[in-house]
Order: C-alpha cells, then structure tokens, then sequence
C-alpha cells in the first residue's frame, strides 16, 4: 500500500472513532501530556495500536494515544506522544502522525517538547516558544520522490513558526503571568545528548535550545500548509553546563512544568 492509502486508511478509523471533527491539532512530547487531559472535556481516545497503518512508539513517557475533546470549547486533536528518528524509524513513520493529522483536516498544529537550555538565561523549567529552527539532524524527512498530494517540491520554511501564532502564545503567556522566554531551536539526531563542544558549536551558530525532535514534524507540517506553533519545556541546561544529564531529569521536570504549560495551552487555543 502507499503512504498515502496507509493514511487515508488511519483516518477513516480515527474519524469513525471520534463524534468531534477537530479544527486544531497537538503533538505532546516526553512527560507533558499527563495532566493535559483533564483540561480536556467530552474525550474520546485511541490508541495507536488500534488504529490501522499506525507505528508504534518505542520510548518510556510516549503513550501513544490520539484524544479527542473540546478544550476552551475548540475542538481539539491530541496526539499524546510522538517517534523519533533514533528510535529506528524510517523518516515517513516518523512523519506520520502530522500526516495524519492534516488528513483530518486540521490546519494548525501545536507542538511541546522537552528542550536542554544553550542560552545562559534559560533555566529547568521554563517554557520557551520557539521562534525558528536549526536542523542539526544530518537529514530531512522530505528526502527522496516528493508526493505532491502532500506538498511541494521545495517548500518554504522563512516562517516555518507561524507569526500570528507566536503572537497569540506572547499574549496568552502575558495574561496568565506566565513566563514566555523565545528561541531558536536545534535538533539533534539523539539517542546520545550532545557533547560539551556540540553546544557551543550550536551556541556559536545561534541556537538557545537543543533537542531531538519536533523539526522534522514543522518540516512536514509546513510541506503540507499547516501553521506551526511549538512550545519546549527547558529540563537541564544543556551538556557542558551542568555536572551531568539523564533522562529521568527530562522526565522529573517535564512532569512538574505540565499545568503550567497545559493551561498556557488552554488560553492560547482560547484565541484561536
Ligand atoms: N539535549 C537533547 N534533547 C533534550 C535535552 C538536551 O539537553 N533535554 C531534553 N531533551
């Protein structure tokens, strides 16, 4: 079966699973989708294994759930959990979930991770919004024959992070008291963290904050028309600025900045 019919066929289970049609999309990285659902009302929920052509996360902290429910009234599409690259995956399942997601019809996406601060001024847990990215992967997901169903050619990334959407977020981070620091994002291909000399290179090129994830899903995003607006949470500093990182740390101060950013969340959907 091609991509595209693997596709078309996830979405036909997700819309026969789901009453709602949603308007906006979410990507929820490591740790931040615990308590993001009881923000959520009128939930509906599938796992990925249920739904057909879907592949399956392999990482600790990646549920693997689409929800679907009202959140400030706005239908909304949940994806809880994400794949990554190093887990083995080929770029088009890495992919898939955005796929699917604009399939259904939606045309804004937001995207959460977990983030290891470069700038001096971030520290663990503060939100960062992410302004634009550097792709440190050593790749990019739209490599090989372009289906033009998806997208074209050569797509556009001079405003990969949407503008009025970045605006909205400033705003909504402002009247929650909410401190919205901003930064250009790395992506580095994991599983390993960086090496001390790997953040200062990526210091010197300007990026603020470094993680594995989330470029090549605005890279699809952006391929097929959809605004992006992406939000890290900062778990460490990044390696060399701290004694040492782990995952546990990721996870620990993930878990801690999650109904700060859920209801961030929460009021910039408001405005949508
Ligand atoms: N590097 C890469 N990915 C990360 C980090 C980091 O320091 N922290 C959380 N995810």
């Amino acid at each position: 079966m091609n991509e595209l019919s693997k596709i078309k066929e996830s979405v036909k289970r997700l819309k026969s699973n789901f009453s709602l049609s949603p308007e906006i999309g979410m990507v929820l990285g490591s740790g931040l989708s615990e308590t993001f659902s009881s923000l959520v009302d009128d939930v509906e929920e599938i796992s990925w294994s249920d739904v057909p052509s879907f592949p399956e996360p392999t990482v600790e902290g990646h549920e693997g759930k689409f929800i679907s429910g009202r959140l400030n009234e706005k239908p909304v599409l949940i994806q809880q959990g994400r794949l990554h690259w190093y887990e083995g995956l080929s770029w088009d399942e890495v992919i898939y979930p955005i796929r699917v997601q604009k399939e259904l019809g939606i045309e804004e996406i937001i995207m959460t991770n977990a983030a290891g601060g470069i700038n001096e001024s971030f520290s663990p847990g503060d939100l960062c919004l992410i302004t634009d990215h550097i792709n440190f992967s050593g790749d990019n997901p739209l490599r090989g024959p372009n289906n033009e169903a998806f997208g074209p050619r050569f797509p556009d990334l001079s405003h990969a992070y949407g503008g009025d959407l970045r605006e909205n977020a400033l705003i909504a981070a402002e009247e929650l008291g909410v401190e919205l620091k901003q930064g250009v994002y790395a992506m580095t291909s994991g599983p390993s963290y960086e090496t001390p000399a790997e953040i200062t290179a990526l210091r010197t090129l300007g990026a603020d904050l470094v993680g594995m994830s989330t470029v090549p899903e605005t890279i699809t995003a952006n391929h097929s028309g959809m605004d992006v607006l992406a939000i890290s949470c900062i778990t460490n500093k990044a390696a060399g600025m701290q004694d040492q990182l782990s995952h546990e740390e990721v996870i620990q101060v993930t878990k801690k900045s999650n109904q700060k950013l859920g209801d961030l969340i929460a009021r910039i959907v408001s405005k949508f």
